[in-house]
């Protein structure tokens, strides 16, 4: 049963403030998790309570979510059987008694959600993964790595957030993790060589001053043949646009670039750079205000292309029903901290893998040290993960808590590889 719950302030990745939260139950087991902030959030997000006194933290203080842990939540489920994840989340939820879990803080909860978990894995002497995923959780996913920022990410001109690399030729999750780095240097070489800077943005990968988004894809395309590899066979290339960051009054706004595509314009640019380079996977090609813009886009492409609703959906399971209903995409990013709460999270996993739909679990901008989403991905078996790039701590510990369950599970680890972007 659980014993204590406490909350205290860490900070996350871009030295904000965030909850971490201890779950500490009767036989001694600990469960800690930190919560992560995404930057370009989903207006349909599970809120997170922040202080907003502008004199403190920038107004990004989580005094108020940590003083509901340590009171009305810990004080609510003291006594609980921590091995009753679904009785538990319930329990936040009607606490806190919002649809969007705006009163006592999606942060507050989702703490307190996944150190519950953790304790209750320690409990059961079990990895969170196979605690979580049972016997079968087995399946390492395919990383998508992170290596060049923009958007909200970071300070250059190029509109579009993330170009990523997937290792789909690899054999196993560590040599995907030599593929990445290698690429990943190669292209600081090239950037270098190009009198750029090589400094990083918020998940890791280079920030160059680019405008557009082939000149980013040709650095990375560069890169990728550079370091030995041939893209789309070896390595494939994934892009997050971000789309609702730019688009505004109903024109997707491309200010680093310079122009203005209407959503028509803006499907055809998306369906030019799919038809020139070995792009696999699209998240958010469309604006998450832009539903028939998406459809039109799925109907187009979605049969070569994996299209993922990340602001879309906000990983909520209804809104992810209605999406498979009328085909808008046919992918789901899953964020927990979207939600609040790890059930909700599996629940949005669950009915997307009834669809056929793939599944990519991920991580935020704003990250801590905190590895949960490695083993969920493996829990769930879904095959993909998103996590950023090949360097700085917050990024790195994901994959490195992935190269230790691979290697723990020895000759059952099976790698994703080119087979987690097909469709069921
Ligand atoms: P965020 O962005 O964590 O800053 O919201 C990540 C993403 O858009 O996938
Ligand atoms: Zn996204």
């Amino acid at each position: 049963a659980i014993e204590t719950v406490t909350a205290r302030r860490i900070l996350d990745s871009r030295g904000n403030p965030t909850v971490e939260v201890d779950v500490r139950l009767a036989d001694g087991s600990l469960g800690r998790a930190a919560v992560p902030s995404g930057a370009s959030t989903g207006a349909r997000e599970a809120v997170e309570l922040r202080d907003g006194d502008p004199a403190r933290w920038h107004g990004k203080g989580v005094d108020r979510a940590v003083a509901n842990v340590n009171g009305e939540i810990a004080a609510a489920v003291r006594g609980r059987d921590a091995a009753d994840q679904a009785g538990l989340d319930a329990a936040l939820i009607a606490l806190d008694g919002t649809a969007t879990k705006s009163r006592l803080g999606a942060n507050a909860i989702l703490g307190v959600s996944l150190a519950v978990a953790k304790a209750a894995a320690t409990a059961n002497n079990q990895p969170l993964y196979r605690y979580l995923g049972g016997d079968d959780a087995h399946l390492l996913p395919l990383p998508m790595m992170n290596i060049v920022n923009g958007g909200a990410h970071a300070d250059n001109p190029l509109d579009f957030q993330e170009f990523m690399i997937v290792p789909v030729g690899a054999d196993t999750f560590a040599e995907a993790v030599r593929m990445g780095s290698e690429v990943f240097h190669t292209l600081r070489r090239d950037l270098l060589a190009a009198g750029h800077s090589t400094g990083v943005g918020d998940e890791g990968g280079f920030a160059p001053e680019l405008r557009t988004a082939e000149e980013a894809l040709d650095f990375v395309l560069r890169a990728i043949d550079g370091a030995g590899y041939r893209p789309g066979t070896d390595i494939g290339l994934v892009m997050d646009p971000a789309s609702s960051e730019f688009f505004r009054d109903g024109v997707y706004d491309y200010a680093g670039e310079g122009v203005r595509r209407t959503p028509a314009e803006h499907a055809d640019y998306l369906t030019a750079l799919i038809d020139a380079y070995p792009i696999v996977s699209i998240e958010d090609p469309m604006a998450e205000d832009d539903l028939d813009g998406w459809r039109e886009l799925t109907a187009r492409v979605g049969d070569r292309c994996q299209l993922t609703g990340d602001d879309v959906f906000c990983t909520n399971e209804t809104l992810l029903r209605e999406g498979i209903r009328t085909g808008v995409g046919n992918s789901v990013l899953v964020k927990v901290n979207q939600v609040g709460t790890l059930t909700e999270a599996l629940a949005t996993v669950a009915t997307a893998q009834r669809a056929g739909w793939t599944v990519v679990m991920s991580h935020r901008s704003g990250e801590t040290e905190d590895t949960t989403i490695a083993d969920l991905a493996v829990a769930t078996g879904c095959g993909q993960l998103k996590t950023g790039s090949l360097s700085r701590s917050d990024r790195t510990a994901k994959y490195n808590q992935l190269i230790r369950i691979e290697e723990e599970l020895g000759d059952s680890a099976r790698f994703a590889g080119r087979s987690a972007l097909r469709r069921a």
